[in-house]
Order: structure tokens, then sequence, then C-alpha cells
């Protein structure tokens, strides 16, 4: 494994690109615009269906609930865990980018100039509880524990791994913007499996195939990858899908920042 992980810190899928070139502003302001105000963002209820494990379906199927969440590669946003702040009593944010954890923790002090106002308006009034916004925000911000670095291409990605196994694992855009091939996204996968509990839940959401996206004027790779080959991968990691949502229409974007084609959720827990 250990020379496996060595040709993952290399090349074009290496970190040393976020370090450099992953500009947290730009990002937010293309991806995660509050409102309606930019013409070139691919549009926001896109990301929002990340949110739908948490507050979604009549059946109750994907409802998860734990008591320790962790968001992996959470980047500058914390849409993530919006709706996952209702279901679980301690969050902690991560990713790898030193820039990133800065700008969660602007936010955490309220110090960042991007709001993400209408992502919480969004999310109160699906749950339909007439919960405000602020409040909401301010609960989210009360449940996060901190905002840790965190690195994919370590064997043990959170370290120092101080930190008990979690009941739910979230996760989005990230694993396949570390992954340089399908062996290593395997890899990752375990690795990310071993932070959970047994029985514990990810719930990933990803974009299929697309092997790029940009950034301001960069350029990020990541590996191409079907949604068959996502759920295999964590099949074989000691996963059992429990829920599976793709759509080829929804995420309809400007295919100059990127490349994929539609979006999916996953649901899966850890075997027992
Ligand atoms: C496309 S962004 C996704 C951010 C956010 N989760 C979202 O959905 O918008 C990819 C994120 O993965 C992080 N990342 C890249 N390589 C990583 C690695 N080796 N380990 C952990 N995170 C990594 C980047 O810093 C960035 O925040």
């Amino acid at each position: 494994m250990a020379v496996v992980l060595e040709a993952m810190n290399r090349g074009k899928f290496g970190r040393e690109d976020y370090l450099k070139y992953f500009d947290s502003a730009v990002f937010l302001k293309t991806f995660h615009c509050d409102g309606q105000e930019t013409s070139i963002a691919i549009k926001t209820h896109f990301h929002f269906i990340v949110l739908f494990p948490f507050v979604n379906n009549k059946s109750n199927q994907w409802k998860l609930t734990g008591r320790r969440l962790l968001d992996i590669g959470t980047g500058p946003t914390i849409h993530t865990v919006i709706s996952a702040s209702n279901c679980c009593d301690t969050i902690y944010l991560s990713d790898f980018a030193p820039q990133n954890r800065e700008t969660l923790r602007k936010w955490l002090k309220g110090s960042l100039q991007h709001s993400f106002r209408s992502f919480f308006q969004y999310v109160v009034d699906r749950e339909g509880k007439g919960e405000l916004p602020s409040d909401r925000e301010a609960m989210l911000k009360d449940k996060i524990v901190g905002i840790f670095p965190l690195d994919l291409l370590q064997a043990e990605p959170l370290l120092p791994s101080l930190f008990p196994t979690f009941d739910i694992n979230t996760s989005s855009l990230c694993m396949k913007v570390a992954a340089p091939d399908l062996a290593g996204y395997e890899i990752i996968a375990r690795s990310v499996g071993k932070l959970l509990k047994e029985g514990g839940h990810i719930a990933l959401f990803g974009v299929p195939e697309g092997s790029f996206y940009q950034v301001g004027s960069h350029i990020f790779y990541c590996l191409k990858i079907s949604g068959e080959q996502v759920q295999e991968i964590w099949k074989r990691s000691g996963f059992k899908i429990v829920g599976w949502m793709q759509n080829a229409s929804l995420g309809q974007h400007d295919t100059s920042l990127s490349d994929f084609e539609g979006v999916f959720h996953m649901v899966a827990q850890k075997s027992l």
C-alpha cells in the first residue's frame, strides 16, 4: 500500500495543486453563490441535492442519525452539513487545504464575507418547522467541534488519530479529486471506512464521469469514474449500499467549468 500511496502523492492529482492554486473565495463565488447573482455558476440547486439523505423522503429510508459526524473534504463551504446538523450531536469539519480550513474558521467566527443564507433558508423551508435560517446557522455552529486537517492520500487520513470512530461520514466532491485512479479510489474508500464505526453510514455526493473542474484560471483534475464503479468499490471496501440516487439531468451547467454528467448520491452502511 505504501508504494501506491507514494505514487498518489505525485503528479497532477498531487496535493500541491490544492495548496498553491485552490482559491477558496473564487470557488465559493463560482459554485456556491448565495442567491442568483452569478451567471457562470453551476446552478445552486445542484449543490442542494447533497442534503437529501437528511431531510428527504417520506419513507425515511435514508434518514440517518448518529452522535458524531465527520465531513470529509469540507472545502470552504458548509452546505454538506446544514441539514445533517439536525441529525447528530457533534460535527467535525475537515479539509486538506489550509486556506479552506481558514475560510471555515472565518465563517465560524462570523467574519466571512461570503453568505450561506439562502442555503439555510432552503433547508429550513424543506423541513417545514418554521425555524429561522439564522437560528439554524447558530445551531450548526454550536455543534461544530473543530476544523481538522485531513489528507485522503495518507493511510490514516485524520491525523493524529485521537478520535473515536464516527457514526456518520459525509463527503461531497472530494474523493474523486484526491484519487489518481480506480485502485487509489479503493484505497481511499478503505481508509475512510476505518474512520467509521461498524454499522455507521457514509453519505456521499458526487458527479459521475467528470474529469476536471475549473476554479478561476486553474484546472483541477479528477478521476473519471462511473456511478457503477463507485458502488462496486464501496461494496468491495466493506459497505452495503442502502441508498442510491443518480440523475443525469440534474446539475445542468456551464461545461467549460466542468465536464461531469449528472449527479449521484449514495448512502452506504459499513458492515457490522
Ligand atoms: C471540489 S472541492 C469540494 C469541496 C466541498 N466538499 C464541496 O462539495 O463543494 C474538493 C475538496 O477536496 C479537498 N482535497 C483535495 N485533495 C485532498 C486530499 N488529498 N485529502 C483531503 N481533501 C482533499 C480540496 O482541498 C477541496 O476542498
